[in-house]
């Protein structure tokens, strides 16, 4: 069965970049000149996504508003002879089909993936969370549907992190069944350095089959007061096998400040219309 559904949560408060989401979302924040979002959705429709259905919440219109048609604007550039920026801002809204759905309270990642239970329904369904942006030949979810394609199991993207950082993130361990990729058994979201079982750390992209849903029902609210996702696929795990893959590429971690500003330097610096004036600032900087 292909996968061609994707949920895309985007619900959260982005607290570790107030002020700046206090009105607006985090997803909406742009490296260069795309908003993390549409990164996001870039990563589903390579992978053959048709159907992107988004999770969201209060003060995320904009979200809307981007994957809209927005007629005042196109007449604007027509107007002015801009042709190609309107056939640029048409294909935003033609890249798939959108779907939102509100999760009127923030409870957690696992409380929103359960909020798109009945537009997924009984199909294999992928999540990506915008705040993970990959720069890969692949693309994140692209990867994962190969493996789904071959395996037909929920498999999730993995990233070796250093010990000082599994405590940010859900860890996993299980058996290296082929080079970067394992069969999982054990799920522990954000343990402390001493208790983590490795250092291999879940990133935001996975697919799933639709037992997850099941499994989502069933989770209480755990670590942070949130029904967390990551206890859904330990509980998933004693019925069904789960794989993981160490994806290939190189990941961003756009949710907090520091990892969204190394974003925003490299893919300046691979944007070729402003990549070389970039640099030599940089250059210029750096000696200050
Ligand atoms: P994060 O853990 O990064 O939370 O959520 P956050 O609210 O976005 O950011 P911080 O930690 O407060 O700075 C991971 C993803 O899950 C979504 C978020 O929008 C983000 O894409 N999410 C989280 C929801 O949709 N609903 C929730 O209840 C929680």
């Amino acid at each position: 069965m292909k996968v061609k559904k994707a949920v895309l949560p985007v619900a959260g408060f982005g607290t570790r970049f107030l002020p700046a989401t206090k009105s607006s979302s985090k997803e909406m924040l742009p490296l260069v000149d795309k908003p993390l979002i549409h990164y996001a959705v870039e990563d589903a429709v390579k992978a053959g996504i048709e159907q992107i259905i988004f999770i969201t919440g209060r003060g995320k219109r904009a979200i809307e508003d981007y994957f809209d048609i927005s007629f005042e604007l196109e007449f604007h550039l027509k107007f002015q002879g801009k042709e190609e920026l309107v056939e640029k801002m048409r294909e935003i809204s033609n890249m798939a089909d959108f779907v939102y759905i509100r999760q009127k309270e923030p409870k957690g990642l696992g409380h929103a993936v359960l909020r798109a239970k009945d537009v997924v329904g009984s199909e294999p369904f992928a999540v990506i969370l915008a705040d993970d942006v990959i720069e890969a030949k692949r693309s994140g979810t692209q990867q994962l549907v190969e493996i789904f394609e071959k395996y037909h199991c929920s498999v999730i993207g993995l990233e070796e992190v250093s010990p000082e950082d599994v405590s940010s993130y859900g860890i996993v361990a299980g058996k290296e069944i082929e080079k970067g990729m394992f069969k999982l058994d054990t799920f522990v979201e954000k343990p402390p350095k001493d208790k983590a079982p490795s250092n291999t750390a879940i990133i935001g992209r996975y697919v799933f089959t639709p037992a997850i849903f099941e499994e989502l029902e069933k989770t209480k609210v755990g670590t942070k007061g949130e029904i967390q996702l990551t206890d859904a696929i330990e509980s998933l795990s004693r019925k069904e096998v789960i794989y993981g893959k160490i994806l290939e590429g190189k990941r961003f971690d756009c949710g907090n400040k520091l990892g969204f500003l190394k974003a925003t330097v490299e893919f300046a610096l691979h944007d070729k219309e402003i990549n070389s004036e970039f640099e030599k600032y940089l250059k210029e900087v750096i000696k200050c």
